[in-house]
């Protein structure tokens, strides 16, 4: 898909579609179309019944008033509640109505408005967003038919005014970053299982060193290096399946750097609960369990092409958790890279145990910051509900920053407590720790607790994206699957930092 803005006006425009957009209950009469033309909007918009109410669309034909043979005209609701994510989703609606127009060539009109309350380049940004991850489909295994039937959109020309067109190009550039980072986590989290092995993912993160040219210098460390460096507790998860685990490292340095970022993603490439065994239902989706590590390798994907001036270091600890003759089982005690022992009393709190040793790994280097994604609790889905993630931190300004990287890009992500108290709940009889709580409640916030035990003094957010990282029922901007989540909030926080 190719985007392009120009200042050049409708009736000069050649498109197989324009898209104008009007606020509900706005004067139709001022849309930039030519005044014969806008009488028949106005008498079709009145027929139609067209209020300019989210959801709500016109489509006219222009019968020669403009070189463009279709216009569709969509409802943005009430002006004040129009923010960025208004934006995207409405773009991503656009999209979508103009693949169903089966439109290769469309001509979207940023709306003057717009730029009264969002900068420039945000606009720019959210509407190249709103095309690409509006418009994406995981379509890799579907039939000829479906996959024709899928009509592409070759080209995206937004209309904008000559005095924002510089500042808004700008914005184009870091959104076709940040959406082709998102839909490569998207295709990596929608490939099944047999295929995204530990492996692969690290075929995946060398591969993006390759293309990197030196920018990302990558390694992969085998079980018995993993095991050198005292990783047991997530060699511990790994020993039930045939996959081999691999420990992954990406390094980024930008020019000038002003401070090295850790990045750590869960990268389970398939969760069956191991010898606690999932019921079938709830095993369906666990392909997802790799989302965070996705994410991270996202992250790679666009810091190569954004190269900002910090420093990241990523890292996924991958396996796969299986049940076997060789698999943890319940009261197992495992000791960490940190040299804290772990109790084992439910082999499905594997995330736990993986993201143990890939936070004392990193913690070690001492960096100005530790995020790390991952899919882990299904409380915090109750919590939340799908698409919100919970956020952790042990520091206000980390914190804020991603808050605010997060609602820059149209992540939801909600602040969760670390509460002291709760600590006893994760106490071991036997070990330093078990990973598992006392007690029914507030799971998501213990796994966090846990988590913190690894991660020493230095600032730390944890984002739960059990819930945002898999869409089961579609919306704008995601279809179901892989959503990328994660990808946009940490690309957009290290272009900030
Ligand atoms: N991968 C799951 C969490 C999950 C559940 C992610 C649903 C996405 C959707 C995790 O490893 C897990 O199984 N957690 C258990 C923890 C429990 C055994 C303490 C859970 O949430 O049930
Ligand atoms: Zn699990
Ligand atoms: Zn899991």
């Amino acid at each position: 898909m190719n985007f392009f803005s120009k200042t050049t006006p409708l009736h000069k425009i050649e498109a197989d579609l324009v898209v104008l957009f009007a606020f509900e209950d706005e004067n139709l009469e001022k849309l930039p179309v030519n005044s014969t033309f806008i009488n028949d909007i106005v008498t079709v918009s009145k027929k139609e019944q067209f209020l300019g109410k989210t959801g709500e669309s016109l489509v006219i034909y222009t019968r020669g008033a403009l070189p463009t043979y279709k216009l569709i005209i969509l409802g943005l609701g009430n002006e004040k509640d129009f923010d960025a994510h208004s934006l995207r989703n409405v773009i991503a609606r656009a999209t979508k109505t103009a693949m169903k127009l089966k439109a290769k060539k469309i001509a979207i009109l940023a709306k003057e408005e717009w730029f009264r309350t969002l900068n420039t380049m945000l606009v720019g940004q959210a509407m190249v967003e709103g095309v690409s991850l509006g418009g994406y489909r995981f379509l890799k295994y579907k039939g000829k038919e479906e996959k024709e039937g899928h009509v592409k959109i070759d080209e995206v020309i937004f209309i904008v005014s000559p005095n924002k067109i510089s500042a808004f190009d700008n914005g184009m550039q870091i959104g076709k970053v940040l959406s082709s980072a998102t839909i490569y986590t998207r295709d990596l989290v929608n490939e099944p299982a047999m295929v995204t092995t530990p492996t692969f993912l690290a075929e995946k993160a060398l591969e993006l060193g390759k293309v990197s040219k030196g920018t990302v210098g990558v390694k992969v460390y085998a079980r018995d290096e993993a095991k050198k460096m005292g990783m047991g507790a997530f060699l511990g998860v790994s020993q039930g399946s045939d996959e081999p685990p691999k420990f992954i490292v990406l390094r980024y340095k930008g020019a000038g750097v002003k401070a090295k970022i850790a990045l750590v993603g869960k990268g389970i490439t398939f969760d069956t609960g191991g010898l606690s065994i999932k019921s079938a239902e709830h095993m369906m989706t666990m392909k997802l369990d790799m989302a965070g590590a996705a994410a991270v390798l996202g992250v790679f994907y666009g810091l190569i092409h954004l190269k900002p001036n910090v420093e990241v270091v990523g890292v996924i600890a991958a396996c796969e958790n299986m049940p076997s003759g060789k698999a943890l089982r319940p009261g197992d005690i495992l000791k960490a890279m940190n040299g804290k022992t772990i109790e084992v009393l439910n082999t499905d709190a594997e995330g736990r145990l993986t993201l143990s040793d890939a936070l004392s790994y990193v913690a070690k280097e001492k960096p100005k910051a530790i995020i790390d994604m991952a899919t882990l609790t299904g409380a915090c889905m109750v919590a939340l509900g799908e698409e919100i993630a919970g956020l952790w931190g042990n520091d206000i300004k980390l914190t804020e920053k991603v808050t605010k990287a997060a609602n820059l890009s149209g992540e939801k992500v909600w602040e969760m407590p670390l509460p002291k108290e709760y600590k006893d709940l994760i106490k071991s009889d036997v070990a330093d720790l078990k990973n598992i709580q006392t007690g029914r409640y507030g799971g998501a916030i213990t796994a966090a607790l846990f988590l913190e035990e690894f991660v020493e003094d230095i600032p730390w957010v944890h984002l739960d994206i059990a819930g945002p990282a898999f869409f089961e029922k579609e919306s704008n901007l995601i279809p179901k699957g892989g959503s990328g989540f994660g990808v946009r909030t940490c690309l957009q926080l290290l272009l900030d930092y």
